[in-house]
């Protein structure tokens, strides 16, 4: 199946999305595939029986979130040179968001910019990190601080990649997946709930759908200027979490779903969702092994951490409430007060 992404408010940007086996690829151009030390072993051989290309080279960077960083960019260009790579070489991702994220971003660096294919393997990269173009690296001053907005020319989505990938890991795919059916699609919600995962083809229309919302939200918004930031709903408390258990304790899929269970607190305390659909979300994270529980020790600390996102604007913080299972808010006029308040419900378990 092929979810077609066409960028037309913005510039013409098309891609396919392709969900299947991976083809074969053709390529009259110089290739590079920038994988890491973990996916290498397990379906790097794959990936290349199915490429044809003019040269192929790889580039193995190390595992881990700590290596998203200018300096492993700097290695992948340093390869990307030394092969001389020219202006019409390919840069191929293969592996989870950290791998796409940064492959992406040394495409648009090299030589002002090559073409670049995301083959994601991990299930949050499927749903969410390989399309829509935003490319970038961690630095000492916090995460995806620094990169750019690059489109891949093809997103290749093969979930036969998802049966190696740690449970743990899978469940955090999970959060960003159920987020888009509470956001935008009451009906997809549905539908997951009583979804099995384990299914090659149910998971494969949990992946289109998840694509092809992803993929309206960032045709309407593909530099995040209004609807893209609905994306993040769950994210605002989310990172807080991350950043007080020092992003060690929580993968980003289980903050984001602890994340979700204190947005829904807030939205439920606005009158915007009714306790048993917030009973309902909870059920469906927990069903997945997503935590819905964590102890705030201080609500002065942690509100404060609000103003550390990106997305705060002139002390202002968005935030990004269900109205209802399926449609969303943006509210940015949430007094301290009640925020705190509700921040204070999370201070016992
Ligand atoms: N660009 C975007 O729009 C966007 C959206 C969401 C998240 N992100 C970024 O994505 C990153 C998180 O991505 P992630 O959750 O995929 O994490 P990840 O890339 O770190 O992958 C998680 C772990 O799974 C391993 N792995 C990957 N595929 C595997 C497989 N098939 N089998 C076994 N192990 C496998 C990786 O080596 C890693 O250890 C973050 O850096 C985040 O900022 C980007």
């Amino acid at each position: 199946m092929i979810v077609p992404i066409n960028l037309e408010k913005q510039e013409s940007v098309k891609y396919d999305v392709v969900i299947d086996e991976i083809p074969h690829l053709t390529f009259q151009r110089k290739v590079a595939i920038v994988t890491n030390e973990t996916i290498a072993p397990l379906h790097l051989e794959k990936l290349k029986s199915k490429i044809d290309a003019y040269e192929l080279h790889v580039v193995v960077v190390p595992d881990g979130e700590e290596y998203k960083s200018l300096e492993t960019v700097e290695s992948i260009l340093d390869e990307l040179f030394t092969h001389k790579l020219d202006r019409k070489s390919l840069l191929i991702a293969l592996g989870g968001g950290v791998i796409g994220d940064m492959t992406g971003f040394t495409a648009s660096l090299y030589q002002r910019g090559i073409g670049f294919i995301q083959v994601p393997t991990t299930l949050l990269s499927q749903v969410d990190a390989s399309v829509g173009g935003k490319t970038g690296i961690n630095n000492k001053y916090g995460k995806n601080l620094v990169g750019a907005f690059y489109q891949p020319e093809a997103v290749y989505i093969d979930t036969e990649f998802l049966k190696t990938l740690p449970k743990r890991e899978f469940s955090a795919g999970i959060a960003e997946i159920v987020k888009m059916g509470i956001m935008f699609d009451r009906d997809y919600f549905e539908f997951l709930k009583e979804a099995d995962f384990s299914d090659k083809e149910t998971l494969e229309k949990v992946i289109q759908r998840s694509v092809e919302l992803k993929a309206e939200v960032v045709n309407l918004d593909e530099k995040e200027s209004g609807i893209r930031a609905v994306l993040n709903y769950g994210h605002t408390f989310g990172h807080v979490v991350e950043n007080e258990t020092n992003y060690r304790e929580y993968l980003h899929g289980e903050a984001v779903s602890i994340g979700i269970v204190m947005a829904n607190r807030l939205a439920l305390e606005l009158g915007l969702l009714s306790e048993d659909e917030a009973q309902e979300i909870e059920a469906f994270l927990e069903k997945h092994n997503l935590p819905t529980r964590y102890v705030i020790k201080d609500v002065d600390a942690f509100y404060d951490k609000f103003f550390l996102d990106k997305k705060s604007f002139n002390n202002k913080i968005k935030f990004i409430l269900p109205n209802g299972i399926g449609h969303h808010v943006v509210r940015d006029d949430i007094e301290s007060g009640l925020l705190k308040r509700v921040l204070s419900t999370f201070t016992s378990v």
